[in-house]
Order: C-alpha cells, then sequence, then structure tokens
C-alpha cells in the first residue's frame, strides 16, 4: 500500500488533467468525503449540490455532518445553473458541488465567479467526466478541489472501486494524504482522526496502463455519440444531449430524453439492447433523505430528466455494427417516442 506505483499513478494522472497534485483514494465517495472533512465542512454548514445527480455528491455531503442544499439543473445540460446557485446561498453555505454529469462540464467561469464573491469553495466531482474541458482547459483543476471515480465502468476505470483528488492546493493534498491513511504522515503517529481510504497498488498499475489509451477511448466515444445525435436528428418529442459552445463533453454517457421513455425502453430490451436510467428516483426522494423533508418540495428540472432519461450503450467497445442495431431499433419506435 502506498507504494510506487500509487505515486508513479498520482504524478500521471495530475498531469493528464493539468493539476498540480493528485491524491489516490479508495472511492469517488471518499474523495469526495475527505475534501470535505479537510476543509472542516461539517455540522451546522451547508453545501450546494445539484438537484438531480447520482446520490453519492448528496451522501458525501451528510457524510461530513453538513446540509445538502439541492439547487436545479440547466435543462439542455444537465449540469447545475449558476443562475440558481446564488438564489440558495445563505450565512451558513460553505461549498458548492459542481457534477459534470455524464461528462458534460458545468460553466466553471460562472461558478467561480459566483464563489469567489460569496466566499465560499468549490468542489467539483468529476466521476463523469475524464478529459472533459471548459473553456479549452481540461477538467482537473478549476475548482479548489476535484473529485474523481475510477469504478470500473467510468472513462478511466480501475477493476474495483477506486478515486482521486486533484488540486493545485498544496496544503490541501498534504492533508488528505494524511486523512486517507488514518490520519497519520508518520507510521504509528496519528495527528488527526482519519480513515482507511488509500488507492491500493493493483489498481494504480492497471489506472497506470489504461492512461494511455485515455484520448483514444474518448476520442471513440465522441465519435459514437456523434453518430447517434446524427442518426435521431429529426425524431419528434426527443430531446438529445448538446455540448456547449466553450465546452468538450467527455461522453460517459449517452442520455437521450424522452415522455416515452419507458416504452421505448422495453421495446429496445426485447430487440437485445441493455439501457440504463442515470437516475430513477432523485436524491430528494430516496427514503436516506427523508429527514430533510424535501419530498413533498419541487424540482420540476430534475423530476423531468428522471422521468425522461434514457442511457443508450457508448464506450469505445461498441461496434458500428452493434450501434446500427441500436439506432435502428429507436428509430423504428418514432412514431411512439412522437405520440407520448
Ligand atoms: C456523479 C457521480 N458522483 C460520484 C460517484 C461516486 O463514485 P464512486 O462509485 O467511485 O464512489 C459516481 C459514481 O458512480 C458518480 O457517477
Amino acid at each position: 500500500m502506498l507504494g510506487p506505483e500509487l505515486e508513479a499513478m498520482e504524478s500521471e494522472w495530475a498531469a493528464w488533467c493539468g493539476s498540480k497534485h493528485a491524491v489516490g483514494v479508495s472511492s469517488g465517495l471518499d474523495a469526495m468525503h475527505l475534501i470535505l472533512r479537510t476543509w472542516g465542512i461539517g455540522e451546522g454548514d451547508e453545501v450546494i449540490v445539484p438537484s438531480n445527480t447520482y446520490i453519492a455528491t448528496w451522501l458525501a455531503v451528510s457524510h461530513s455532518g453538513a446540509k445538502p442544499v439541492p439547487v436545479e439543473p440547466d435543462w439542455s445540460t444537465c449540469c447545475l445553473d449558476p443562475v440558481l446557485i446564488e438564489r440558495a446561498i445563505t450565512p451558513r453555505t460553505r461549498a458548492i458541488v459542481a457534477v459534470h454529469l455524464y461528462g458534460h462540464p458545468c460553466d466553471m467561469g460562472r461558478i467561480m465567479a459566483i464563489a469567489k464573491k460569496h466566499g465560499l469553495l468549490v468542489l467539483e466531482d468529476a466521476a463523469q467526466a475524464h478529459g472533459a474541458e471548459w473553456d479549452f482547459k481540461k477538467i482537473g483543476s478549476h475548482g479548489d478541489a476535484v473529485a474523481w471515480s475510477f469504478y470500473p465502468s467510468k472513462n478511466l476505470g480501475a477493476l474495483g472501486d477506486a478515486g482521486a483528488v486533484t488540486t493545485n492546493d498544496a496544503e490541501l493534498t498534504k492533508k488528505l494524504r494524511m486523512l486517507r491513511n488514518y490520519g497519520s504522515a508518520v507510521r504509528y503517529v496519528n495527528e488527526e482522526v482519519g480513515f482507511n481510504n488509500r488507492l491500493e497498488e493493483l489498481h494504480a498499475a492497471i489506472l497506470r496502463i489504461k492512461i494511455r489509451y485515455l484520448e483514444e477511448w474518448n476520442c471513440r466515444r465522441h465519435e459514437l455519440a456523434m453518430r447517434y445525435s446524427s442518426a435521431f436528428s429529426k425524431l419528434e418529442n426527443v430531446t438529445l444531449p448538446i455540448t456547449q459552445p466553450n465546452a468538450k463533453h467527455a461522453w460517459h454517457l449517452y442520455t437521450m430524453r424522452t415522455p416515452n421513455r419507458d416504452a421505448l425502453r422495453v421495446h429496445l430490451e426485447k430487440s437485445g439492447i441493455g439501457t440504463l436510467i442515470h437516475y430513477p428516483i432523485p436524491p430528494h426522494k430516496q427514503k436516506a433523505y427523508k429527514h430533510l423533508g424535501l419530498a413533498d418540495m419541487s424540482f420540476p428540472i430534475a423530476e423531468k430528466i428522471h422521468e425522461q432519461t434514457l442511457s443508450l450503450p457508448l464506450g469505445p467497445h461498441l461496434s458500428e455494427h452493434s450501434q446500427d442495431h441500436i439506432i435502428s431499433s429507436v428509430l423504428c419506435q418514432a412514431d411512439c417516442i412522437k405520440a407520448a
């Protein structure tokens, strides 16, 4: 543990995403939790999170002791709407978690400007955004700290759970290294009440090899996403994923939205095509968050995304032949999609 593979992987990953430092940890959730802890965020604090995201974004805030405060996304990108962030800021707000959902980056320019104005920290949840860019600069150090997941299905995936933090902050890096290792920098000397959140050597070794292919795999994802979008461009009653002009999409997922999502999903299943819903239940409606009393509050954009979204197969392994089968299976449902 904490050996030469991890050390090399950390410097290679930091270099790949244009950040000064990287700290390998055990998962994306742990990366976010450790960042918030290191910032001293906890009981009595509020952290702004998107109302539509994977539950891990909210869990990290809860594990730190702070309260997640949901803000609605922009319908076109599914990422945090900067206009709505300011309305959610209170004297207790300490940080904003910007989730680059599905691989599309958040508007980091506006988010950083809001954070600066209000003295807030910005944590980027980049679990789905390996290789995404905002303003021609890779995701990796726009915010104060960036959390990565290397869960096997991510654009860059290990053989099991793994994650990392990237940041330009040397002091944060030092504290994270301690906190992930029982709060210890020197063996058997514990300065903090830390955790066992280390990234294993074996995963680090595998990740080092896979990093070399990431650019090429991301290009392939991009090509396949463009093939879907051009094939579906004439479909009525469908919202296709877009890329904002100053953004580069990492195409972790290809998510289309349609009111007749469930019927389309059943049809694709019958044609031998597996799809996923990212995500079927928004965090504020999960039983785990009953105590926040948000279930009856209205988050119409998040709820509409959760009702309509469908992720089609996408990955560097997908052949054009297989994709053609998926495309024709979707297109033969055009009337059903339109009628919804
Ligand atoms: C948006 C988002 N945030 C956080 C996570 C958590 O990452 P991990 O599974 O490595 O804990 C994921 C992973 O699925 C994710 O998709």
